[in-house]
């Protein structure tokens, strides 16, 4: 049975498995070892190391992740930052320029903003990313497309198939962040896209229990990717892999539950005297619905709201909720909320911030697998409580 045949459910299942041929264990052994003998004294053909991403350990996850973005070959990091780089390293050098959305995820924002001057490579940041606006900013020394679709945390959409038709004409490597959607929502290489990064802290993990991330493509991006991988030494070590391969496999029942119940709390949100706006791809009156519903499979767990009410109040609403968890983060099985202001965007200038708005009081939620009828009694409650209490 070709496995290229085999459905989402059934490649987060089974994709990339290394099954135990010693004992018959069914699931990926952790391969401990460092170092690794010869194929002619009785080690394998492959000469296998950690740091060079050859470990059935850590391919078993990337070959998931691969699978489920329909890539020839992926691997993985030790984090979604550590993956970005790598896939930005492996198409710049010194003197080239690239081209992002300017709407960023906080972290993505500082190393761009940060890193590449240090590296002799310029950037353009365009705002309301559309197909037209970024290939405006494209110059004679550009050499890549870089976008997050939906975007944290105003979940702005950006059209993968027109990026990836410019990219194609202009020649220039596209690249997606595909953290938000999960690969069982969209995919961007399937768009046309030449790279596609995760932060795997987030969905594929699921759990809030580790970090690391994943770049996947072709495989002579990949061979590229790779060589920088080994360079950086962003490995991500074996027992991180094992719990990584063992939260994918029940990705796509996660996310459905992801989907569906973001849908549900948008909808109640939406309703909410106390609430003013709310942002979620899903929702008819979204600026991307339109798009969101051609280029994604479900809309997502994550949504962004703002209270119509003082800072003060909104923080007392937070500060009131007994169930879902004001954390950093997102993507696991428990609901998560946070100000973007003070987190994912902590580090983007104020100015940049209110210019992207991102306001003070912006409220992201990432919707976790608990009842989506308990999730809304928990919000119902802590707003009461700061209308009342103030
Ligand atoms: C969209 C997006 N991309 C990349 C990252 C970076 O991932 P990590 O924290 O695993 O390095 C994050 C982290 O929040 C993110 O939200």
């Amino acid at each position: 049975m070709g496995r290229a045949m085999l459905h989402p459910d059934t490649l987060c299942a089974r994709a990339g498995e290394k099954l135990d041929r010693i004992v018959g264990g069914v699931t990926t052994p952790i391969h401990t070892a460092s170092a690794y003998m010869r194929a002619d004294v009785g080690g394998t053909a492959a000469y296998r190391y950690p740091r060079y991403n050859n470990i059935p350990t850590q391919d078993a996850p990337a070959e998931k992740i691969a699978a489920l973005e329909g890539a020839q070959a992926g691997l993985v990091a030790a984090s979604g930052m550590a993956a970005e780089a790598v896939a930005l390293l492996a198409v710049l050098a010194a003197g080239d320029h690239v081209v992002f959305q300017a709407d960023l995820y906080g972290g993505t924002h500082h190393f761009l903003s940060v890193e590449l001057p240090r590296l002799g490579i310029e950037y353009t940041l365009v705002a309301n990313a559309d197909a037209a606006s970024l290939e405006a900013a494209v110059q004679a020394n550009t050499r890549a497309v870089y976008v997050e679709t939906p975007s944290n945390p105003l979940f702005h959409v950006v059209d993968l198939a027109a990026v990836a038709d410019l990219a194609r004409r202009r020649g220039l490597v596209s690249i997606a962040d595909n953290t938000f959607a999960s690969p069982i929502n969209q995919n961007p290489l399937a768009l046309g896209f030449d790279l596609v990064v995760h932060s795997g802290t987030k969905y594929l993990n699921g759990h809030s229990d580790l970090n690391c991330g994943a770049v996947v493509g072709s495989r002579a991006l990949m061979d590229k990717v790779r060589e920088r991988a080994v360079d950086y030494g962003v490995t991500l070590n074996v027992y991180d892999c094992f719990l990584l391969e063992r939260g994918m496999k029940t990705l796509a029942l996660r996310m459905a539950r992801h989907n569906a119940s973001a849908m549900a709390l948008a909808d109640f949100l939406s309703g909410h005297r106390l609430v003013s706006r709310v942002f979620y791809p899903g929702l008819p009156d979204h600026p991307g619905h339109a798009v969101a519903a051609r280029q994604m499979r479900g809309f997502g767990g994550m949504l962004s709201f703002e209270l119509d009410c003082s800072p003060k109040r909104a923080r007392k609403a937070v500060a009131s909720l007994e169930l879902i968890l004001e954390a950093v983060s997102l993507g696991g099985v428990e609901s998560l909320i946070c100000f973007p202001c003070e987190t994912s965007h902590a580090k983007m200038p104020p100015d940049e911030r209110r210019r992207q708005g991102i306001s003070d009081t912006l409220i992201r939620f990432s919707t976790g697998i608990e009842d989506a009828a308990d999730l809304m009694a928990d919000l119902e409650q802590a707003f009461a409580r700061a209308m009342r209490d103030g």
